[in-house]
């Protein structure tokens, strides 16, 4: 039998974001999921600057002038930000699958050396962007 209405309006709703904290295993795993979707979509973009760059010699010229551009160069280096995460958060996850760090201590000590891992690739991605 349904319960009545009066009791299931008074459930717990927390709506307030600002509450709402995720453990750093959970914002692991969310950050690897959209890294993993900002790659499947670079996967286009990057097949497209290839074949400009491959048509011709002008072609080449182009794709050159195309990514000398700031905001080219920023949209490069989030794509190589997001791939190293989605790297290093992959090892980790592969690393998982075989039965390490899967203690609530170790997952969220493994997640903090994968952030700081993606910082440093990220680092020295903008170094060879720019
Ligand atoms: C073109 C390259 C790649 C693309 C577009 C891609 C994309 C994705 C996407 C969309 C997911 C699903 C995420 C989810 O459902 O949570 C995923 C999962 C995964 N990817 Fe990749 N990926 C790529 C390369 C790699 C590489 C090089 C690794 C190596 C470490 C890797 C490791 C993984 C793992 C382990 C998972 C499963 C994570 C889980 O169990 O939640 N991926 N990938």
């Amino acid at each position: 039998m349904s319960k009545p209405v009066k009791e299931r309006k008074s459930r717990p709703v927390n709506l307030d974001l600002q509450t709402i904290s995720f453990p750093i295993t959970a914002i692991a795993s969310i950050l690897h999921r959209v890294a993993g979707v900002i790659t499947f979509v670079a996967v286009g973009i990057l097949l497209w600057l290839l074949s400009i760059s491959l048509s011709s010699p002008v072609g080449f010229m182009e794709a050159s002038d195309i990514v000398n551009g700031f905001f080219v160069k920023f949209i490069l280096w989030g794509i190589l930000t997001a791939l190293s995460y989605h790297i290093v958060g992959g090892i980790r996850h592969l690393l998982m699958d075989l039965g390490h760090f899967e203690e609530l201590d170790t997952g969220a000590m493994s997640a903090k050396v994968a952030f700081g891992v993606t910082a440093v690739l990220s680092l020295l991605a903008g170094v060879w962007v720019w």
